[in-house]
């Protein structure tokens, strides 16, 4: 090939803001997963897994049209009319069978002549669509549903902050469901998920929105509090006034961070029922021996939280320092077209666990045994040997063609950890055996072909 034409084959690098796992580090990813599998199980939760693309509508009718995720971060797919996600056919087809509620041809046409789809930038939304779909509420009366798996958000890179990012999320949803005890529960299901992969420096930081009654109070009473000091703000805080004042509690910019801080909240904008919701929801809190601190500007960046709401900071992560977040969801499902069901949950995010936790490397899993033929011949019989151990369910491998020296193949044996070398030359081959050397102990014994994995499963043991 001619240097020429070398320079011109385009090495592709992976897309900003993505990562690959590489070996040595999905064993700290199926260290996170296993064991937040085990404790989800112990606390009732069941598997769902649903697309990683769904409806674009989906999501900008759950998390809301001016959430900085919905606004700014959605990646859109397939631009390709024939994939919309609903034709106007289907729409009516859907409609005969009962299956769209409050179906209104005129309205919903506007929104299909702009759907789409879009990678999921959460889980929730997803889970919600597939619990009114498959309609589990009329399975059980709380549906406890956890997922792991990629989320895509198109953000700006940074430490902590990816365009796929990894969560390992909980929905707890049921008709008629809202309960503090519950609320208390899916907390204490966060703290000890993080707990158990190691993590002990964070913070549960926690706050009630209340209603949506009382959300609507909530923004009466910000907008004036902030209305003679919005000069002070950003831009992007002074069209977040109109569009969703809650937003300008969650700005960066250090200067309307500075403001923010400076303003005191209580819980008086909500009615004397959520207050005492969420005191209950605080004292079960307390019940299980977890400390909360109570923060009544955090507002979360999603539309859809009533009620409680927390987040899980710190471990050390800098700026990007939400381990995971959640809350409750009560009107969610059925401004989805599913019944009058309450909701809770949470998500925590897998990188910024493993940021914090610290990078482990793990040594690489080492193999029972490994083959080392002398020659051609030996190498075609231990090829065939090699592949009856693996079939007794020992790891076993070999060089990947013949001809190698024996010091060469024992080197290999060595980087892979073997624990047994089964050395195949002229002479074994003959009497069909194998010498089997114990790599700790430097001994060996020549064991026939038939006795070999018995052999080996005897000193595994
Ligand atoms: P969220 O606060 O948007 O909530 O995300 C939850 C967690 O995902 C964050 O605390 C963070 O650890 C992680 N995360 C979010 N964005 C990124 C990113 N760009 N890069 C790395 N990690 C990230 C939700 O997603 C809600 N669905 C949680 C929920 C479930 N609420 C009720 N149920």
């Amino acid at each position: 090939m001619s240097l020429q034409f070398i320079h011109m084959i385009k090495q592709f690098s992976i897309p900003r803001g993505t990562s690959d796992i590489l070996p040595s580090t999905v064993l700290s990813w199926e260290s996170i997963e296993s064991k937040a599998k085990d404790i989800l199980k112990i606390y009732g939760y069941s598997e769902i897994r649903t697309p990683i693309y769904e409806d674009i509508n989906l999501f900008k009718r759950s998390m809301g049209q001016t959430s900085d995720v919905v606004n700014k971060q959605l990646l859109e797919v397939l631009n390709n009319p024939s994939w919309v996600a609903m034709t106007k056919k289907e729409a009516d087809e859907y409609q005969s069978q009962g299956l769209l509620k409050n179906y209104d041809p005129q309205k919903e046409m506007g929104l299909l002549s702009e759907s789409g789809y879009a990678l999921r930038p959460e889980g929730t939304a997803g889970v919600v669509r597939s619990y009114i779909e498959n309609r589990l509420d009329a399975k059980e009366t709380l549906s406890k549903l956890f997922y792991m798996g990629p989320m895509f958000r198109g953000e700006r890179p940074q430490k902590g902050r990816l365009r796929q990012f990894h969560q390992i999320g909980v929905e707890a949803i049921g008709v008629d469901s809202a309960s503090p005890y519950l609320d208390a529960e899916v907390i204490a299901l966060g703290v000890r998920l993080l707990q158990e992969f190691g993590l002990s420096g964070f913070k549960l930081k926690i706050n009630s929105l209340g209603t949506k009654e009382d959300k609507e109070n909530f923004s009466i009473i910000l907008r004036h509090i902030l209305k003679d000091k919005l000069s002070d703000f950003c831009d992007d805080c002074r069209s977040r006034y109109d569009r969703n004042v809650f937003r300008i509690l969650d700005c960066k910019n250090p200067a309307c961070k500075q403001k923010i801080d400076a303003l005191e909240f209580d819980d008086s904008h909500l009615s004397a029922e959520s207050q005492a919701y969420f005191r209950h929801v605080r004292e079960s809190v307390a019940s299980l021996s977890i400390a909360c601190e109570y923060d009544p500007k955090l507002v979360r960046g999603l539309d859809y939280y009533t009620h409680t709401v927390f987040e899980f900071v710190g471990g050390g992560l800098g700026s990007q320092d939400a381990l995971g977040a959640g809350g409750r969801y009560n009107g969610l499902v059925s401004d989805l077209g599913g019944p009058a069901a309450d909701a809770v949950g949470f998500a925590l995010g897998v990188e910024r666990v493993l940021l914090s936790v610290g990078e482990q490397t793990h040594p690489e899993k080492k193999l029972d045994a490994f083959m080392v033929a002398l020659g051609e011949t030996a190498y075609r019989r231990a090829f065939v040997i090699n592949d009856f151990v693996r079939k007794s369910n020992v790891s076993c491998d070999m060089a990947h063609r013949p001809g190698g020296s024996m010091k060469s193949q024992m080197r290999l044996a060595d980087k892979r950890g073997a624990k047994y070398v089964l050395i195949l030359g002229e002479e074994e081959e003959k009497n069909h055996s194998v010498i089997v050397k114990n790599m700790s102990t430097g001994d060996q014994e020549i064991i026939g072909w038939d006795e070999v994995v018995e052999y080996l499963r005897n000193k595994l043991k």
